[in-house]
């Protein structure tokens, strides 16, 4: 199973493809993820990296191409995998297309997930209050300015790729409004 979550900030592209991993045993590939411990452990990558995202901005497309193209060579993606995050950008879909072509893979679904932006916004305020109350560290893109940022990046350059996936016949819909298992079992619907 090959799967990519499409969907603005805070949609629950993460919290469903956790889910997803457990149900199919396939990992969850996060962009984000990678791109965060990529600061921590102070890589070249990560050095690159920490500024554009703390600004809520996208990283490279050159930068990512080649973290997931060398992450689905893993022996732990042979059975499949779970794109949270990833692509981000028409240039990264196509990429990512003639990539999957050249390991010998097919995507089996794209799920959207759709969620107005006033809830967006609630949850990301959330997941702060959460995350502070249990002594944990807040994600330094977790505040008003980087998160209005995140949304403007989104619009313009991540929006795009449901026209792009809608014109393969695979991309999926879903209303991520609603709580996490009515999302989940949406999301199972589709794939069964
Ligand atoms: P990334 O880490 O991918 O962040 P994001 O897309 O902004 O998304 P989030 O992790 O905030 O949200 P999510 O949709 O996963 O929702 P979650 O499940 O966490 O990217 C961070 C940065 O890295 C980017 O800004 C960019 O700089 C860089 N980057 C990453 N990939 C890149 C790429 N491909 N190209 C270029 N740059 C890239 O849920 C959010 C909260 O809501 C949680 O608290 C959760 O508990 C809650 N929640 C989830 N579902 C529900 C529900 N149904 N109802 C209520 N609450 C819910």
């Amino acid at each position: 199973m090959r799967l990519i979550f499409l969907g603005p900030p805070g949609a629950g592209k993460g919290t469903q493809a956790k889910l997803l991993t457990e149900r199919y045993a396939i990992p969850q590939l996060s962009t984000g993820d990678m791109l965060r411990s990529a600061v921590a452990q102070g890589s070249e990558v990560g050095k690159r990296a920490k500024a554009v995202m703390d600004a809520g901005q996208l990283v490279s497309d050159e930068i990512v191409n080649e973290i997931v193209s060398d992450r689905i060579d893993a022996p732990d993606c042979a059975k499949g995998f779970i794109l949270d995050g990833y692509p981000r950008t028409v240039p990264q879909a196509i990429a990512l297309d003639r990539m999957l072509d050249q390991k010998g893979m097919r995507l089996d679904a794209v799920i959207e997930l759709k969620v107005d932006e006033g809830a967006l916004v609630r949850r990301m305020e959330n997941r702060v209050a959460e995350t502070v109350a249990a002594g944990g560290n807040v994600r330094s893109d977790d505040n008003p300015e980087a998160f209005r940022r995140r949304l403007e990046e989104y619009r313009a350059k991540t929006a795009p790729l449901s026209a792009h996936y809608a014109g393969t016949g695979r991309l999926k819909t879903v209303d991520g409004m609603a709580d996490v298992e009515t999302v989940s079992a949406e999301i199972e619907k589709i794939l069964a």
